[in-house]
């Protein structure tokens, strides 16, 4: 049987501070309800629910933009996380099988700690409930057992002395039967120290009604909810740990991880190598043996195996680079495809444009792809030798096997095997040098005196 999911993301998240709203800020370059949507494999045939509120279209939109099968539903007034999840009526009735409900701003949950609640459900527990170890004060529900069995959640404002020294907290991530869940739900009441509709309220309730309830544990930097920027850095900073420990897991070379910040979706190959400081942002690709040298910024883009990018360069997106390619120093590139063995080593710009096998691009090189209004695209060909400070004007192209002598700006195509020149003429004017330095330095002189 699938298990389904039900994310609940209405609330106001005042305590970010933010006129965007809470589920929409991101970690690892993607919205917090892309992470939290991802909790639940839906390969299986689950289905997935989402409870919009504050914000309620923008986020409608991103949802959409993320899985366009996903059904949203809107909490008109926010009363309470159990009021969210009855918003999402129709769904928990038209759905046969367990759900996961899970908190929007809790996005670092990993499905291994979702099939640890399956595990739960299959020895007997009729709801389980993801807890986390807290030794310090907190907001968060203290989870009460009795012997092995999870029979309350008391929030913080609520709980008593003696309540609130159970470290074990509530990480907002419940599992049931979708039926037992519509059921429990139904019977929550808004008496509480809040007067809202807590969603904790149903481990009690089914306690009462004789059903087991047991908890699992995760560990904390998965389950911190987040409730403000502060916490937002946190999630960050645990997401970012978590991925650096898994690419070096993968065998990948970083000289100092904790200077290297990746995406959510970040690939690296095997034996690749990456020097401090360097920025993947979304989408980026580098295959194996590929080496990005120090304060580099991807985002975008494919790196092919053996190629070697930077230090300082800036791949944005649509770049695609061919196995062995050099990207040097405060080079960037943008939409183009460098094919293999190609080098742009320095101070370049390359945008809208295609450069074919074993060209050489000098440094200084621009594709002036842009005329104010319209975009256009530079192919060159290749085994190409581009002189240092080309202009190349777009539309155009340059045959393989030409050159462009150094300082030219082309703006006719330049044919297979041709040489395209384009500059001034030069003149030397005998001694004249040696005749202004003369003249300026008495200027410089007289000022003084
Ligand atoms: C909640 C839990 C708490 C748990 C913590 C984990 C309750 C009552 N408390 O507290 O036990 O330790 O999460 O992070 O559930 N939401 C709605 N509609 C509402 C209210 C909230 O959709 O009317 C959504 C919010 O957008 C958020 C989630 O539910 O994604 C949790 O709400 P939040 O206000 O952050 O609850 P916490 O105080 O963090
Ligand atoms: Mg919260």
């Amino acid at each position: 049987m699938p298990t389904h999911l039900i994310v609940l993301a209405a609330g106001e998240g005042t305590r970010m501070a933010s006129e965007t709203p809470k589920v929409l800020h991101e970690i690892g370059g993607a919205p917090m309800i892309a992470h939290a949507l991802g909790t639940v494999a839906s390969e299986d045939g689950g289905k997935s629910a989402v409870v919009v509120g504050s914000g309620a279209e923008t986020v409608s939109d991103a949802i959409r933009s993320i899985d366009p099968e996903v059904a949203i539903f809107e909490q008109v007034e926010r009363l309470g996380t159990a009021h969210a999840v009855l918003a999402a009526k129709e769904f928990l009735a038209s759905v046969s099988g367990d759900v996961a409900i899970v908190n929007g701003d809790n996005p670092l949950v990993t499905p291994e700690t979702i099939n640890r609640m399956i595990e739960a459900r299959k020895n007997g527990a009729d709801l389980a409930v993801v807890g986390f170890h807290v030794h310090r004060p907190n907001r968060y529900g203290h989870m009460l057992h009795d012997g092995d069995r999870l029979v309350k959640i008391v929030e913080w404002k609520d709980a008593n002395d003696e309540e609130r020294a159970v470290t074990l907290c509530n990480a907002g991530i419940y599992l049931a039967d979708a039926e037992t869940l519509l059921k429990l739900i139904c019977k929550v009441s808004n008496d509480n120290a809040a007067g809202e509709y807590y969603l904790t309220d149903i481990v009690e309730i089914a306690a009462n009604d004789g059903l087991i309830g047991a908890s699992v544990t995760c560990d904390e930097s998965e389950a911190l909810g987040i409730n403000s920027r502060a916490e937002l850095a946190a999630a960050e900073a645990a997401f970012q740990q978590k991925t650096r420990a898994k690419a070096l897991g993968e065998g990948v070379t970083m000289v100092a991880p904790e200077t290297v910040f990746f995406s959510h979706d970040t690939h690296i190959g095997r034996d690749a190598l990456i020097e401090p400081n360097v920025v993947f942002g979304p989408g980026v690709t580098v295959e194996t043996n590929a080496r990005i040298r120090a304060f580099s910024h991807l985002e975008g883009c494919h790196v092919g195996a053996g190629a070697v990018v930077g230090p300082y360069a800036r791949l944005r997106p649509g770049t695609e680079l061919s196995n062995n390619v050099k990207i040097g120093n405060f080079v960037e590139i943008k939409n183009a495809e460098i094919r293999d063995g190609a080098k742009v080593n320095h101070l370049s710009y390359v945008g809208d444009a295609e450069i074919g096998a074993e060209t050489n691009v000098g440094a200084g090189t621009i594709t002036c792809n842009y005329d104010g209004v319209f975009k256009h695209r530079t192919k060159i060909g290749e085994r190409v030798f581009i002189g240092s400070n080309t202009m190349l004007v777009a539309p155009v192209s340059v045959g393989d096997d030409a050159m462009t002598a150094t300082g030219t700006t082309v703006t006719r195509d330049v044919p297979a095997g041709d040489l395209a020149i384009a500059r001034a003429k030069q003149e030397n004017k005998a001694g004249f040098a040696k005749k202004l330095f003369e003249r300026l330095r008495a200027t410089k002189a007289r000022l003084k005196g």
